[in-house]
């Protein structure tokens, strides 16, 4: 089995990233193959992993311009063994050079056929907006992962994100399915967490997932040592959600 996991919500600061990388991490320590993607410019998921996103020759951008192909393009994170496709500031050039490629909403999917069957999970990391990157990795897509505060306007932004996917799976990508939505610095104190977490349930059942991950200051720590927060804190309470999350995804990918 091999599925590609775009983590995508318009919305910045919702924990795509953060989950992008812990998810990545916690898979690989389950034994999962596992290949993150940074398609967003910022590069916070590659320096997340430990990697300079200042000094790597090779990005995502030229595997989107169809500079390089995958295997040349793939690092090995080392010690947290998953594989990295990294991103940096190139990409918004990648965005302006594909407008002008008439499979311009393809390029990521044509470019991962080749390499994809060598993973049990591909995880994309997005960029915060719906533009030409997000889409290429919905279209690359098996699912879209959604990680989301409980916050009062969150259901709202979800309600374009939705549209987007339908949009999506009537015209360029049919495979596509909606993996899960993730409660992010979940708060179970709060009032208007629980509120927000009843219209989730209501609106989308099994697809909300059991697992959610509570605001915790070594997952925000993490990332400026260059590790995932379980190769940081292992016994931590964001550690212990990530690891959750990569139990729930197997389990719910790899029922017989
Ligand atoms: N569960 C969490 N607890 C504490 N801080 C978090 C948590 N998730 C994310 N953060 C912090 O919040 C900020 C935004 O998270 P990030 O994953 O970069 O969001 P996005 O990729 O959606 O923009 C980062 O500084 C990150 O370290
Ligand atoms: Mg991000």
């Amino acid at each position: 089995m091999s599925k590609i996991i775009a983590i995508a919500n318009q919305k910045g600061g919702v924990g795509k990233t953060t989950t992008s990388v812990n998810l990545a991490a916690c898979l690989a320590l389950t034994k999962r193959k596992v290949l993150l993607i940074d398609i967003d410019p910022q590069g916070n998921a590659t320096m997340g992993c430990g990697a300079d996103k200042h000094e790597i020759e090779l990005t995502c951008c030229d595997l989107l311009l169809e500079e390089a192909q995958a295997e040349v393009v793939v690092v090995s994170c080392g010690d947290l063994n998953f594989d990295l496709i990294p991103g940096n500031a190139d990409l918004t050039a990648a965005e302006v050079g594909l407008i002008q490629s008439p499979r311009r909403e393809r390029h990521l999917a044509d470019a991962l056929a080749m390499i994809k069957n060598r993973y049990d999970y591909v995880l994309i990391d997005c960029p915060p907006s719906l533009n030409m990157l997000t889409l290429n990795a919905l279209v690359a897509a098996d699912s879209l992962l959604i990680p989301m505060q409980c916050e009062y306007y969150a259901l709202e932004g979800l309600s374009a994100l939705m549209e987007t996917v339908t949009n999506i799976q009537k015209t360029v990508n049919p495979r596509l399915t909606l993996e899960g939505l993730l409660r992010t610095m979940y708060d179970p104190r709060s009032r208007l967490t629980k509120e927000v977490s009843e219209q989730l349930q209501k609106h989308f059942g099994s697809k909300l997932l059991r697992t959610c991950i509570p605001r915790n200051i070594r997952l925000a720590e993490a990332p400026s040592h260059g590790l995932p927060v379980i190769h940081y804190d292992k016994s931590s309470r964001g550690a212990l959600a990530y690891l959750a999350l990569a139990g729930e995804i197997v389990g719910r990918n790899e029922k017989e």
